[in-house]
């Protein structure tokens, strides 16, 4: 799959504001559990398939560097505009990046497939909310081989799954990634702990009727 087949889907839902996913909020696995991602000062954090999540203007304004990335442009920018953080822009032979003037706030737009492990560094810390459960079935493979690539020894990785019976109605995204899936992309390098399962009930959509849960587990370097 080229990367323009890969965000297409994506490209005509920002463009056409079919966003849902996004949050005005920050997300409650961060309230609840961002103290076991982030457990010291200046951690360099890595938020793949970022859209504009207000999470991360959370780990900036907390002190921390964030590196995201994002295969559709206008999101980008309109993090940097919405949030009122003033940017450069710099054109690479595999993408554009949108860094804040410290440079400790910088957004890749390109295809997560297409960024170069080499030049993005190591990451201390990874959120991974709508992203594990956004890309395709085919790509899966290939995401963990790229996350592990990035992680430094002494990494956190947090992440929020959706589980669900797959159905003909809907079967994503969001994908439904069940805990063993997980297992086996991740589970030569780390541990999986499950911090928190929260059920969907009526009100938080008609996919609790398809038992719609959200998994938050914390990955750790495997002992
Ligand atoms: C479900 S949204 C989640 C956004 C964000 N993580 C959040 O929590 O609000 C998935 C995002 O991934 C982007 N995306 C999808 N496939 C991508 C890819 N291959 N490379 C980079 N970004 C991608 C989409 O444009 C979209 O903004």
């Amino acid at each position: 799959m080229s990367s323009d087949e890969r965000v297409k889907y994506w490209d005509s839902a920002w463009s056409n504001g079919r966003t849902h996913w996004h949050a005005k909020d920050i997300n409650f696995a961060l309230k609840n559990h961002g103290h076991l991602l982030l457990p010291g000062p200046r951690r360099r954090v890595l938020v793949p398939l970022c859209g504009k999540s207000v999470d991360m203007k959370w780990f900036y304004n907390n002190g921390h560097s964030v590196v995201g990335i994002e295969g559709v442009e206008m999101p980008v920018k309109e993090f940097f505009e919405e949030n009122d953080i003033p940017y450069t822009t710099e054109e690479l032979s595999w993408g554009k990046l949108y860094s804040s003037n410290d440079r400790r706030l910088q957004l890749y737009f390109c295809d997560l497939f297409e960024a170069k492990p080499e030049e993005l560094g190591k990451f201390d810390a990874v959120w991974d909310r709508g992203s594990l459960v956004a890309i395709y079935e085919e790509d899966r493979e290939k995401y963990s081989q790229f996350m592990k690539s990035v992680l430094a020894p002494d990494f956190r990785y947090l992440v929020n799954l959706m589980q669900y019976r797959p159905n003909e109605l809907f079967n994503g995204p969001p994908r439904s990634i069940p805990n063993e899936l997980v297992l086996q992309l991740f589970g030569d390098v780390c541990e999986l702990n499950v911090l928190e399962t929260l059920k969907w009930g009526k009100e938080e959509g008609p996919m609790y009727e398809y038992g719609m849960q959200e998994v938050v587990a914390l990955l750790t370097p495997k002992k």
